[in-house]
């Protein structure tokens, strides 16, 4: 299939509960190798199913320079120490907003063999994944900001990079 379409906040698909993935044949490769491509092109740090339409719990994130797959994912722990960054979301357009997350968490999920793995995500990729396995749960990081930044307010506050 190739390039899937994101759905923008605002439809309702964003806000379902995700079914478990319980096929791991060709279907499933072909969807977490689009998510991965449409991950990509839209220069997004992680991708989850629901996004593209699809609601089951499947997820890409970006970690350490290589994107990993996380199927049926869940946070076996988590560090008690969290960081503030100011996050964003592919199906949020030119929306930014200050969000906590743990420094680091352990994810437990399936490949799209259906084996179990278990990965370490430290800073960014901790933020990626929570902020990706929330989308399993039809929970968007607007829902845990106190207000909502555009990237121009934000250019103000910090200096554009452009300048
Ligand atoms: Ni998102």
């Amino acid at each position: 299939m190739g390039l899937r379409n994101i759905l923008i906040n605002g439809d309702e698909q964003l806000r379902k509960h995700c079914r478990p993935v319980t096929d791991f044949g060709p279907k499933t490769a072909e969807l977490m190798t689009d998510l991965a491509e449409t991950m990509v092109k839209a220069n997004g740090l992680g991708l989850a199913a629901p996004q593209v339409g699809i609601l089951r719990r499947a997820v890409v994130i970006v970690r350490e320079d290589e994107i990993v797959e996380l199927i049926n994912p869940e946070i076996i722990e988590r560090s008690k120490e969290e960081v503030g960054a100011y996050e964003g979301c592919l199906s949020c357009p030119d929306m930014r907003g200050l969000v906590m997350r743990p420094r680091h968490v352990r994810v437990k999920a399936q490949d799209r063999n259906g084996n179990w793995f278990e990965l370490d995500c430290e800073e960014m990729a901790a933020r990626a994944a929570c902020h990706e396995i929330d989308h399993l749960d039809g929970k968007l990081f607007i829902d845990l900001v106190d207000r909502i930044y555009t990237d121009e307010e934000l250019d103000e506050m910090f200096g554009s990079e452009e300048d």
